[in-house]
């Protein structure tokens, strides 16, 4: 689109169910603004097992998967692509550790701290590489997503 950065690297990033409130969508999407991400793309979308188990695929064999795919299936996510410089380190400075708990400790202003809950329930996710990244935005946003979209209803979205 026209409004795209030229020659920026790109991440992918979600926000996951527990965070698909007005309130919390709207907070995490103004620190995105603050920090001078670009949302390039974004769509809602509602994961099946079988997608779930696709994009994290490196832990399908972990004790925690199947909960990971329960979370993950209970609602729908807003899935973006957001450019900056060095974008995938930045975001992933600004989401935080994985477990929100910790999060509270270490990085009490990231958005895991803020908004996430435990050490599943933690509200937004970010690639952990370049390569992760390309992969995942491919997942959601390749010409052959097979990603359930759904209507952005604009009134859950600043
Ligand atoms: P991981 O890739 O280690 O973290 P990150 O989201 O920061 O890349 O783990 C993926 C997700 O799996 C994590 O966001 C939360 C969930 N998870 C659990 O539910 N239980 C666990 O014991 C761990 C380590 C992760
Ligand atoms: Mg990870």
């Amino acid at each position: 689109s026209p409004s795209t950065p030229p020659n920026l690297p790109q991440t992918f990033a979600l926000i996951k169910p527990d965070a698909m409130i007005p309130a919390i969508i709207e907070g995490i999407l103004d620190e995105i603004r603050l920090k001078r991400f670009t949302i390039v793309k974004k769509k809602k979308v509602w994961m099946t097992p079988e997608i779930v188990e696709e994009f994290y695929k490196e832990h399908a064999n972990q004790p925690f998967f199947k909960s990971l795919v329960t979370y993950f299936t209970s609602g729908p996510c807003l899935a973006m692509v957001l450019a900056k410089e060095n974008a995938v380190k930045e975001w992933r400075q600004l989401i935080g550790p994985a477990n929100s708990k910790q999060a509270k400790e270490e990085a009490p202003r990231s958005l895991r701290a803020h908004f996430g809950t435990d050490n599943r329930i933690n509200a937004v996710f970010g690639s952990d590489s370049q390569e992760s990244a390309n992969r995942e935005i491919e997942i959601f946003f390749g010409p052959e997503s097979k990603v359930l979209e759904m209507p952005i209803d604009e009134n859950e979205l600043s």
